[in-house]
């Protein structure tokens, strides 16, 4: 395959170090942006009077044609091209002649390489808010229809105070908008068009920088042509807004997982969303969320081969920088592909709020509340935890809960308690009762759902 760069060396590479060098198999993802960007390239060229108007007009109307083409299927992208910039060019070349050996002028594959991924990355950043805002939207939707469902929430895994379901998963839907706005930000980043840094010094055309720019839709040209080329951390920001991403992802999951157990059977993922065992004929399983958990690792694996790609290398351009895209593309195929899975498995989840009921009336999470009650009548806090604390001594001791303790025993331990401490102690009372702001009460959650809805979605 003939080399753009033949010339200085012969061109002739051993195959081996062909295939090494090559980067189509990743890079031709790009070749929309690369084509698009040429077309925005050569017409800069033509009306800044450096090429002219009739080898324009053949070149965009040969780059039209590629496009089409390759859309249709009617050509394929050469495998053996050395990447998607030089499939592109000699494509043209062959098809309109020395007038495609025009488009390279004040250009490097230097700017063209990031330009295309500036181009690429905005748009799926784009896909992946969209993703997101489709998953919290369907978190929304179940918290709506259980504001009032009660179950226990937990710290160190220990059933500590009760909460309603709604609140509980709520939490992961503001995870997830902060996660939108940490990739908005990336995409602001990113929306400065580095062409015309050409090889990273500029040129000696007179090229407009900002007609390109405005043409591709960026807000502006970057200002300095050796950053423009040699940096990459457009690719580790929106990496690291999906490591995040899928941190919230997998600790969702791994809620999900532990929910689906036998042993808490607070929720059920519908058979479509669920696995079997080929041994066990009894299970039941939540790969889905599994492999949400486990994929997380991947992305986290993608930012750091990012963030190690870039620590030692000196400005401006090295060819270190081509392991950006595999990367990158990898970290935003698996965020997608994981959003796009959570949130169907998520509507279609049944919840049992008789089983998390079941599990919030044992283990004594309304203790707080017989201690606040104390604290309402009078007892200072820290006196009143004390003697709730002997009180739930007493009932493990004695195999009861403080819902059916009897008063005379509520008495016994402080004169404070009243027949309205069984009212204190209603679970649902918990709940509806903690209406501070951003609390577990169902009128909070909506309100949270208000905000979601109007702010985010
Ligand atoms: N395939 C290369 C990359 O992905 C394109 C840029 C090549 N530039 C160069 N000076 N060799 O980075």
């Amino acid at each position: 395959m003939e080399k753009l760069w033949a010339g200085r060396t012969t061109g002739g590479n051993a195959a081996l170090a062909d295939e090494f060098n090559r980067s189509i198999a990743f890079d031709s993802r790009m070749a929309e942006e690369d084509i698009r960007g040429s077309m925005a390239h050569a017409a800069m060229l033509a009306a800044s009077g450096i090429v002219s108007q009739e080898s324009v007009d053949a070149i965009l109307s040969g780059l039209e044609g590629i496009l089409n083409d390759l859309k249709c299927g009617i050509i394929k992208i050469d495998p053996l091209a050395e990447d998607i910039h030089s499939f592109v060019e000699f494509e043209l070349t062959r098809r309109i002649g020395d007038d495609g050996k025009k488009l390279h002028t004040a250009r490097s594959r230097n700017d063209q390489v990031t330009l295309d991924l500036r181009l690429f990355l905005k748009k799926e950043t784009a896909q992946v808010v969209s993703l997101t805002k489709a998953l919290i939207a369907a978190i929304t939707d179940v918290a709506e229809a259980n504001a009032e469902t009660v179950m226990p929430g937990y710290t160190h895994l220990q059933r500590a105070q009760p909460v309603t379901f709604g609140h509980w998963i709520l939490a992961y839907a503001f995870m997830l908008s902060r996660d939108i706005a940490r990739l908005n930000n990336a995409a602001d980043n990113m929306n400065l068009s580095p062409l015309g840094a050409c090889a990273f010094a500029g040129t000696t055309y007179s090229i407009d920088r900002g007609m390109t720019a405005k043409s591709l839709d960026f807000a502006g040209a970057l200002p300095n042509s050796v950053d423009a080329v040699a940096d990459r951390d457009f690719c580790v920001e929106l990496a690291s807004a999906l490591s995040i991403l899928m941190t919230h992802l997998s600790r969702f999951s791994e809620e999900i997982i532990l929910w689906t157990s036998w042993e808490f059977q607070f929720v059920e993922l519908a058979d479509e969303f669920s696995t079997g065992s080929s041994i066990m004929p009894q299970k039941k399983n939540s790969d889905m969320a599994e492999l949400v958990r486990g994929k997380t690792g991947r992305v986290y694996g993608d930012l750091i081969t990012l963030l190690t790609m870039m620590k030692g290398l000196p400005l401006a351009y090295n060819k270190d920088l081509q392991e950006d895209k595999e990367a990158i593309f990898d970290a935003l195929d698996t965020a997608k592909l994981c959003l796009a899975v959570f949130a169907p498995m998520l509507s279609t989840m049944t919840v049992h709020p008789e089983n998390m009921r079941k599990a919030a009336a044992e283990g004594f999470i309304n203790a707080t509340d017989a201690a606040d009650y104390l604290v309402k009548k009078g007892m200072p806090f820290r006196t009143a935890y004390k003697l709730t604390g002997q009180l739930v001594a007493k009932c493990i001791a004695t195999r009861q809960t403080l819902e059916n303790l009897p008063l005379s025993e509520y008495q016994a331990l402080s004169e404070l308690f009243e027949q309205d401490i069984y009212e204190a102690v209603n679970l649902d009372t918990c709940v509806k009762t903690r209406i501070s702001e951003g609390g577990t009460s169902p009128e909070s959650v909506h309100a949270q759902i208000r905000q979601l809805r109007e702010k985010v979605l």
